[in-house]
């Protein structure tokens, strides 16, 4: 079964797919690490991030592999596991960028159906239940005001040590969304069949909940 879980920048996508995998066992493959390591390693090569050709010659020699080791998923690229440098609010914009080039999106693409034809999957990012997978058994656009997503992302960077300015946080989410959302190669759009969830009305536990009870019954469907 593969279970779709699409939506805006700090929707809690993660956080939602990651319980829902480990209830399950089902292995997680988060999209949005694939494309922010991509960005990263352009970065680090000096090479252009606007060199759509370039980039995506890079993605293809990127090889990620999403493991499930005693009920934890883990990343790594190129032998190396993925951490916190891919998430910076640099990395952010970058990849926001490269993600909006077809070449680009296509290498990755081809990756994500690769991995998701192993087996029980729960896939996060923007364009799961419209381009990777249509025929997902679930979808979940997973959504929230951009204040909302804002103000969590701030939170959850004072909790790291980090500190952040409201405004400058909810600009970039509203940038990047605009980005997402109105790029020409699977924008961010809800998948016509997509159950949509807008996180700030419910916990954690009863979104999951909600998920886990899709799953079961598409599972005795
Ligand atoms: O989910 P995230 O914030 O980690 O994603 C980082 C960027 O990658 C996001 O701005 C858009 C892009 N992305 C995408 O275009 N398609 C996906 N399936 C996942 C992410």
């Amino acid at each position: 079964m593969i279970v779709a879980i699409d939506g805006p920048a700090g929707a809690g996508k993660s956080t939602i797919a990651t319980e829902v995998a480990k209830h399950l066992g089902y292995q997680l493959i988060d999209t949005g690490a694939m494309y922010r390591t991509l960005a990263k390693r352009a970065m680090d090569l000096d090479i252009d991030l606007k060199d759509a050709s370039s980039v995506a010659h890079l993605a293809s020699t990127l090889n990620f592999k999403f493991e499930l080791h005693n009920g934890e998923n883990t990343v790594s690229c190129n032998g190396e596991e993925l951490g916190k440098e891919i998430r910076t609010a640099k990395v952010s914009d970058a990849s926001s960028i490269v993600s909006a080039f077809a070449e680009v999106r296509l290498a990755l693409l081809e990756l994500q159906r690769e991995i998701g034809q192993n087996g029980d999957t729960v896939l996060e990012g923007r364009d799961i239940g419209t381009v990777v997978f249509p025929k997902a058994e679930v979808k979940i656009f997973l959504t929230a005001s951009a204040e909302a997503r804002a103000k969590r992302r701030v939170a959850q960077m004072r909790r790291g040590g980090e500190d952040s300015e409201f405004e400058t946080v909810l600009s970039e989410i509203v940038k990047r969304d605009k980005r997402d959302r109105t790029r020409t190669m699977s924008p961010l759009i809800k998948a016509d069949d997509a159950v949509e969830v807008d996180s700030t009305e419910y916990e954690v536990k009863e979104v999951v909940d909600l998920v886990l009870n899709l799953v079961n019954e598409r599972s005795q469907q």
